[in-house]
Order: C-alpha cells, then sequence, then structure tokens
C-alpha cells in the first residue's frame, strides 16, 4: 500500500495537470480498486486450488497409473527397482507327431517327471528364495509381518515363490510313495492342503490374467494347441537374484534352531 502511495504522488508530480485527465492515469475509485482487488485475489486462490486438486488426483490415481513394469502400491516396495519386462517363449508344449502320436517336448524341462534327487534339487534351487529377511525401516512392512527376535528383521517373501511352493506341493502329491509329507490318503489335513493350493494358483492365475492370444494349429484332423508362444513377463531372474540375496538364514536364527519357534506356511 505505501508503494502504491508513493508511486501515485510521483505519477501526479511528474505529469502536468493538463495530461491527468488521461483515463490511464486517472486516480482509482474506492469501488475500483476493491474489485481490481478481488479478481487478483481469487485469480491466485483458483490458481491454488487447481495445483492442489491436481496433486490430490495424480495420488489418488497411484494404485491406477503405476504398472506391471514400475511395480504396483501392493507391490513390495525395494524390489521394485528390480522389475524389468521380458519376452519369453514358453517350452513343454504337447504336439503331434506325423502318425498321429502326442508327444511333449520337456525333455529338457528338469521340474517334471518321475521324482529324482535331481528333480529335487531343480525345485529347492528354484524356491531359495521363497523366505527372505528385510530391515522394516527400508520396506513399505513396517507392523505388518513377524519381525525376528534376534534381529528384528521383518519375515517376509515375495508371493510368486508361495505359488511356485504350491505348485510343487501339488507335484509331490502325485507321488505319495516318494514324498512322505502326503503319504497318508486318509489324513484330513491332505485334502485341505492340497485344496488350499489349487485355489491358491487359480487365484494366482485369475489375477494376472496373461492375455496372450492361444494359437492353434491343424495337425491332420486334430486341432492342436501350440503352447510355445511368447509371453510378455516381468523377468523372474532378476527378482529371483534380489531374493535369493536376502534369503532368511534359517540356520543362523537360534529359536528356530533350537525349536521355541516353527515356521507353518
Ligand atoms: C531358544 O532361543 C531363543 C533365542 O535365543 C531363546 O530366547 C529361548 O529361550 C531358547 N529356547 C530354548 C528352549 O532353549
Amino acid at each position: 500500500m505505501a508503494s502504491d502511495k508513493i508511486h501515485d504522488i510521483e505519477s501526479e508530480s511528474l505529469l502536468p495537470s493538463s495530461t491527468t485527465q488521461s483515463p490511464k492515469h486517472a486516480p482509482q475509485s474506492p469501488a475500483a480498486r476493491i474489485l481490481l482487488w478481488t479478481s487478483c485475489s481469487l485469480n491466485i486462490l483458483f490458481f491454488v486450488l487447481s495445483i492442489f486438486v491436481f496433486v490430490h488426483w495424480t495420488g489418488n490415481n497411484q494404485a491406477i497409473q503405476s504398472s506391471y513394469e514400475t511395480g504396483f502400491k501392493s507391490d513390495l516396495d525395494p524390489v521394485k527397482s528390480e522389475v524389468r519386462v521380458i519376452q519369453t517363449t514358453y517350452t513343454g508344449g504337447v504336439e503331434v507327431d506325423e502318425d498321429g502320436h502326442f508327444f511333449t517336448t520337456h525333455s529338457a524341462n528338469q521340474y517334471v517327471g518321475k521324482p529324482s534327487p535331481d528333480i529335487d534339487i531343480a525345485w529347492s534351487k528354484l524356491l531359495r528364495g521363497l523366505n527372505i529377511d528385510l530391515d522394516p525401516t527400508s520396506s513399505n512392512l513396517q507392523g505388518r509381518t513377524f519381525a525376528w527376535p534376534e534381529s528384528g528383521f521383518a519375515f517376509t517373501g515375495l508371493e510368486v515363490y508361495h505359488s511356485l511352493h504350491c505348485l510343487n506341493r501339488l507335484r509331490q502329491a502325485l507321488y505319495p510313495d516318494y514324498y512322505d509329507m502326503f503319504s497318508n490318503p486318509n489324513d484330513p489335513d491332505r485334502e485341505d492342503h492340497i485344496g488350499h493350493c489349487i485355489n491358491h494358483l487359480r487365484l494366482a492365475i485369475q489375477c494376472h490374467a496373461d492375455l496372450t492370444p492361444m494359437e492353434w494349429k491343424l495337425s491332420g484332423n486334430k486341432v492342436v494347441l501350440n503352447t510355445a508362444t511368447q509371453h510378455t513377463c516381468r523377468d523372474f531372474e532378476k527378482i529371483d537374484a534380489w531374493a535369493v540375496e536376502r534369503r532368511t538364514r534359517f540356520e543362523d536364527i537360534e529359536s528356530v534352531k533350537n525349536g521355541s519357534l516353527i515356521v507353518v506356511d
């Protein structure tokens, strides 16, 4: 206000009285001043409100805007930097030979077939990253999971491994003579545990809803599905390397070693 007054005085004193009639320099009436101030204030208020609304709106849309490539709000925070999207051609399809006989191309697949120590090793390598320990302050896990009494580290893991673990349980259930965890067919828990896994995998498959089209080809009079198609995937190897590096070292946890704590999954 003070500078406005000085300015007014200066313009008046600098201008000859004959030119003060110019509307540009006419002293404003109190009503015009109020109008000018009101419109300026409203403009500023509107601008600030727009910024607020924009920031709030983008914040609320975080769950929608985040993606398969950058991680969702529900994903574990520290692993998001490891997400990389790649294209993979699936292996192990069913094919039909010239005589119309089916054969599978899983000769190179180390995860299926008659149980053997090699198959068990392959699965245990795949599941090395099942359980991980994290510094609870460096993740979005604080207060959400169990913390080891010895280290204070948060005991967690990535859902992809739980699904793989379930799949392995189903595979083992096919061979009750080889894998004794399911050897008693009359065990009432047996069906429950297997049922839990089937349901869990159903949910996981529906959740990820792979939209790759099925490709069929005619072979004689058979219309055969070609499963060796290209899919867009999160690079599991990169995620696996991260998880394995942080795996829970049960062998170093005293309360697990002495049996005072038992992990149930
Ligand atoms: C097992 O180890 C934990 C942690 O060191 C300890 O608190 C607990 O008393 C131990 N329990 C037994 C039965 O030795």
